[in-house]
């Protein structure tokens, strides 16, 4: 195969290099294009276009494949810990029993958030949307920990890196907390790294905190399922946050709030209202698989479709064993679940959702075993952004350590062409 390609326009060729990903994924670079032409590339929604080269993660969405680092999202499901996906993922390489310790013990010393947070956590009304909150309280953590990172630093990237991972866990209990009006606490630095989380979260005021091994392996799991998916909107987001130089924490507010929407992350938390709905409803599916295929209805199944996945999402396969496995270890029998696996059933035999590959995402199933686990729909998106954690800041260092460029997208103008400016009184 050639490695330039050729673009012509009135009659003028432009030779763009081919470039070629390790599992054969072709790229034209159109870098030099504008410089060399005058003339952009438009393509709104970035849906064929790469912002970047990068080591993390690979997916085929024709395929229903997610690789963390070269490894398969079912094997490191299975047998990997959140913990070590982490360092998998930041890092590059799964870590031995001596770095995992160290990595470990490091975000252990500086998992104590300024007591001070504490007031800003007060300032917020009980019923505000937690992922506000936490976006809020993410953003201030710059505050109190003002020292900027060194990117030319390992050691300095390292720092702040375990300072995240220490303290975000305890902004996610105490957000959680701070909804069910407990005080703010933390868990036990004995604990693994989940189990403390759950125990920060979960722990009553008056009685002791008792961990279920079952509750601790499906939030791991979850968490795993959620650390990275390339260039999604957070993941961008982040990423082009941070390539103005913005700070790690300040980075990660951004990509919080791009998670929040309910095309993104948010979209577990609309998975259980819409299941909630139509159980109100008296559980007819097929007027909500009606009202999906219907173009002048906004109503949308939530859980269903994906940008990349146009095949299974390989995460919902896994969710969806899980999510039977947990309700009958912790003897739930929820009939949303029902109501899911019937959607779900007669999607992927109606044509609207064939024709479209439209399939279950990871967020068709997750929500039902939060509900399980007894975390509050409005928490469900937060629980993704603790997942997603990882992936965020391993995309940052990334972005920061190959020293990418400032993000600035160009765009094609359509307003008015120039006009003379009217005084108010002739408008
Ligand atoms: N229900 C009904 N129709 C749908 C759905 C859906 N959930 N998703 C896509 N379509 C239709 C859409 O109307 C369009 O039809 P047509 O070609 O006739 O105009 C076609 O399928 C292609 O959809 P699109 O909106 O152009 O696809 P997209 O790649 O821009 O959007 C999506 C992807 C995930 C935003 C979209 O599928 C969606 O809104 N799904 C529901 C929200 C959701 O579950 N989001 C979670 C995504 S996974 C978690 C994460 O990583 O964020």
């Amino acid at each position: 195969m050639s490695n330039t390609a050729t673009i012509e326009i009135n009659g003028k060729k432009y030779e763009m290099p081919i470039l070629t990903g390790t599992e054969n994924e072709i790229a034209i670079d159109i870098s030099s294009f504008r410089s060399q032409s005058g003339v952009i590339t438009l393509d709104q929604g970035y849906k064929n276009t790469g912002s970047c080269e990068s080591e993390i993660t690979f997916l085929d969405g024709e395929k229903g494949i997610l690789r963390y680092r070269g490894y398969s999202i079912e094997e490191l499901a299975e047998k990997a810990s959140f913990l070590e996906v982490c360092y998998l993922l930041i890092f590059g390489e799964l870590p031995n029993k001596v770095q995992l310790e160290k990595f470990h013990n490091d975000i252990r010393e500086q998992s104590i958030v300024a007591d001070d947070m504490k007031k800003i956590l007060d300032g917020f009304p009980q019923s505000a949307h937690p992922m506000g909150v936490l976006s809020s309280l993410t953003s201030a953590l710059v505050a109190f920990n003002p020292s900027s990172v060194q990117v030319s630093s390992e050691e300095a990237m390292y720092k702040a890196i375990v300072k995240i991972l220490g303290k975000f866990p305890v902004l996610v209990a105490w957000t959680h907390r701070k909804r069910l009006g407990y005080p703010y606490e933390y868990g036990d630095e004995d604990l693994g790294y989940v189990e403390n989380i759950a125990k920060m979260m979960f722990k009553k005021p008056n009685k002791e905190y008792k961990s279920n091994p079952v509750v601790i392996d499906a939030l791991d799991k979850l968490l795993i399922l959620h650390a990275d998916h390339e260039q999604n909107c957070s993941t961008s987001t982040v990423r082009i946050v941070g390539s103005s130089h913005a700070g790690l924490f300040a980075s990660l507010a951004a990509g919080i709030s791009a998670l929040w929407g309910p095309l993104h992350g948010g979209a577990n938390q609309a998975v259980i209202e819409m299941l909630e709905a139509i159980k109100e409803d008296g559980g007819d599916t097929k007027k909500y698989m009606g009202k999906a295929k219907d173009k002048d209805d906004p109503f949308r199944l939530m859980g269903f479709g994906h940008r990349v996945y146009k095949n299974f999402d390989p995460r919902a396969k896994i969710i969806k064993k899980s999510a039977d496995e947990v309700l009958s270890s912790l003897g739930i029998v929820d009939p949303i679940l029902d109501i899911a696996k019937g959607l779900e059933k007669e999607a992927l035999e109606d044509p609207y959702f064939v024709d479209r590959k439209l399939y279950p995402n990871v967020d068709f199933y997750s929500g039902i075993i939060y509900r399980a686990l007894n975390i509050p729909t409005e928490m469900f998106t937060v629980m993704f952004a603790l997942g997603r954690l990882p992936g965020w800041i391993a995309q940052w260092r990334e972005m920061r350590l190959k020293k990418e460029p400032i993000g600035r997208p160009r765009q094609l103008y359509q307003g008015y062409t120039h006009r003379p400016f009217k005084s108010v009184d002739d408008r």
